[in-house]
């Protein structure tokens, strides 16, 4: 291990204890302290003592004193080292805290479908970021320009909304973006659906905000008291149905009404089974909806990486705020994102990931076919299954005993009576989902 840098050290020569002492102690107190690592490789006693502006029979006696009391070792033609034991010691190293592994495959809605291309798109993302260099300040507040760039014809290419780039902002994924619209509204309470996205309804209550519940799939025709109404149009989470155009106008009516903001989160449109998505809420009024967009589900919920496209107002006081505190996603994984989607990763794998999909869909529907109502499939990665509670539970067990945990849609409810499961498909193989649908009609006919 080189050392790297000057041992920052201050010695009184007014004191009267010997310099030699004091530097013995210093270092001492630095190996003990842990903050010269063992292993760590000690300037040489000539450097450190231009270094201090001391003789060099000060450093020499100072490193023959601690190599005395085996806190340094030095090695033939190599130097002084912090010697192997000198370390603090610690009585218990702390381990991360995990979540407890059940050993099942959670079947849930979040997971994305990928194959080899993923690892490989992946390399070569890297490659090209490692090739880039990194601002040396402070970047973009709105997010990487090139970035923007490409996203503004990919919304309006698949999302049927033209924007400009410079009013997009990058964030961190949904729940970074659905936090700073927050911070930007006035005080108030926020719509929610209901069963809902549990993420959101978690940010909203860390915003310090009260939720009103809203029937998932009746969206509010008024909004009064609300500062905000967040849904999700294209695909109910986690009932799955559209939100109809007449619904869209109602809400938007209302929303307009009340001066509250509808936060849109567009989270998996792209995987849309039979037509082309439905075009983003944001594209019928601007300068009502706040559009979030994600990297979750076409390349991997990891990543923490979205897009923002705000009213100008709202747009504007939350990038006042970036300015000052830089609340934008780290520069490598914007740029990484730029080469995934300038090298046709993104469009290939959202087109395979979509014939995946339906076909799992289509497969899940055939396997309940008579047994249970599954609520029909037209988009994404899962599929919702009303049930009565205890036959839900006695699904989940079912499933439980043959090593897969299913989602009860009653943990997505807040105050909404619903029961059921929801068999999401994006994480597993067709082999496993097939083994999981087995366990379900056992579960369902047991
Ligand atoms: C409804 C909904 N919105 C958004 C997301 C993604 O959120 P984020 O971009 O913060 O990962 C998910 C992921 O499961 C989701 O289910």
């Amino acid at each position: 291990m080189p050392f790297s840098s000057p041992i920052p050290l201050a010695l009184d020569r007014g004191s009267g204890v010997p310099l030699a002492r004091q530097l013995a102690t210093g270092v001492r107190e630095q190996v003990v302290g842990g903050v010269l690592p063992v292993g760590r490789r000690l300037p040489s006693t000539r450097a450190l003592a231009t270094d201090l502006g001391v003789s060099r029979s000060i450093t020499e006696q100072a490193y023959d004193q601690l190599t005395a009391e085996g806190w340094l070792e030095s090695r033939r033609g190599s130097g002084t080292y912090v010697a192997a034991g000198a370390g603090p010691r610690r009585a218990h190293r702390r381990t991360p805290p995990q979540a407890p592994d059940s050993g099942l495959l959670r079947l849930d809605t979040g997971t994305p479908w990928i194959d080899a291309r993923h690892r490989a798109a992946w390399r070569r993302a890297w490659r090209d970021v490692s090739v880039a260099t990194p601002p040396r300040a402070y970047d973009d507040p709105a997010g990487l320009p090139e970035l923007r760039d490409e996203l503004a014809g990919h919304l309006a290419r698949t999302r049927g909304l033209t924007c400009d780039p410079d009013e997009i902002l990058v964030t961190s994924g949904t729940i970074g973006g659905l936090s700073q619209v927050l911070s930007a509204l006035p005080p108030g309470r926020v719509a929610h659906e209901d069963p809902g996205y549990r993420a959101a309804a978690e940010a909203i209550r860390a915003d310090g905000r009260a939720i009103r519940d809203v029937p998932a799939t009746e969206p509010p025709d008024h909004l009064g008291g609300c500062v905000a109404a967040y849904v999700t149009p294209a695909h109910q989470h986690p009932l799955g149905p559209v939100m109809s155009g007449a619904d869209r106008l109602l809400l938007l009516a209302a929303a307009r009404r009340a001066g509250a903001v509808v936060i849109e989160d567009d989270y998996d449109s792209e995987f849309r089974y039979d037509v082309a998505p439905v075009p983003a809420l944001a594209a019928l009024d601007r300068d009502v909806v706040a559009y979030l967009g994600t990297t979750s589900k076409t390349v991997a919920p990891s990543m923490r990486l979205g897009w923002l496209v705000a009213p100008a107002t709202l747009h504007r006081r939350i990038l006042e705020r970036r300015e000052i505190t830089h609340d934008q996603p780290a520069w490598p994984v914007q740029r990484a994102f730029v080469s995934l989607l300038r090298d046709g990763y993104v469009d290939q794998v959202v087109r395979t990931a979509r014939r995946v999909y339906a076909a799992r869909a289509e497969r899940v529907v055939a396997a309940l076919r008579g047994l249970a109502e599954p609520i029909q499939p037209v988009a994404g990665m899962y599929v919702t299954v009303l049930l009565p509670p205890a036959t839900a539970r006695r699904v989940a067990e079912s499933a439980r005993d043959a090593g897969f945990e299913l989602p009860l849609l009653r943990d997505y409810c807040r105050t909404a009576q619903r029961s059921g499961v929801i068999i999401g498909f994006g994480g597993c193989t067709d082999a496993e989902l097939d083994r999981a649908l087995a366990a379900i009609i056992r579960g369902l006919t047991g």
